[in-house]
């Protein structure tokens, strides 16, 4: 192959994406980029201008640009940053969680992120994760993966990110959490969450964590060069 492949890794909430993307990137010395970042860090932005959420479906590019959100390539992946501030884990915050699938389905937001995304997938050596990396953004990648697992391993993964307790009662709200997230991911016009025609399919529900990094690593070997 005569530049360095791009990989994509799509899949619903708690599937695992983007650690499996980002120890996949690490080991290959490719770069990282976390789709659900950039939406997570326009929904921060826009939650602390006090902007209502029921607003949102309005957006201009021009709105967007106002809130100084820039995307910045660095040597592993891409640096988010609002105004002077580097995002960082304030991007995984509840509320931040709760209210992104609402801005990521309005088109305007979708049209402002794309330029920015394929931007940062110059060059090749890139491993993509997020909802439409196969489908939409990157239609031309070598490899489109699309993780999948089952809806009680997602959330039980989920508190264990947290380090809260697996009860059956969490699990259950967890899970709600997800599906409910999954759905308005699904059910959108613009860029549903959705298998590219051409993606391989990996279950993750009884993989480890490294069983599923290996399984995409031997389909990149795999790859031919061209
Ligand atoms: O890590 P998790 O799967 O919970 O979410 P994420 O990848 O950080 O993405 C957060 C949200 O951003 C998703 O629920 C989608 O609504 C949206 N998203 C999207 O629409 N398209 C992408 N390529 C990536 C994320």
């Amino acid at each position: 192959m005569s530049r360095r492949p791009l990989v994509t890794v799509d899949g619903p909430a708690g599937s695992g994406k983007s650690s499996t993307a980002k120890e996949l990137a690490r080991r290959l010395g490719f770069r990282h980029l976390d789709s659900g970042a950039l939406y997570r860090a326009l929904t921060y932005a826009l939650l602390e201008e006090g902007l209502p959420v029921d607003g949102w479906p309005e957006l201009s590019s021009r709105e967007l640009d106002a809130l100084e959100i820039q995307v910045e390539p660095e040597p592993e992946g891409v640096r988010i940053r609002y105004g002077d501030r580097v995002m960082g884990p304030e991007l995984r915050t509840a509320a931040v969680t709760e209210n992104v699938s609402h801005l990521s389905a309005v088109p305007a937001v979708r049209r402002w992120l794309l330029q920015r995304q394929r931007e940062a997938a110059r060059g090749g050596g890139l491993v993509a994760d997020g909802r439409d990396m196969g489908s939409v953004v990157f239609p031309d990648a070598d490899l489109k993966v699309f993780l999948v697992a089952n809806l009680e391993e997602r959330a039980r993964r989920r508190l264990r990110e947290r380090a809260e307790k697996e009860s059956p009662e969490a699990v259950e709200a967890e899970a709600l959490r997800l599906e409910e997230r999954d759905r308005r991911d699904r059910e959108r016009e613009t860029a549903p969450l959705r298998p590219a025609e051409d993606a391989v399919e990996v279950d993750t529900t009884s993989l480890d964590f490294d069983e599923q990094v290996d399984r995409i690593l031997a389909l990149v070997e795999d790859l031919t060069p061209s």
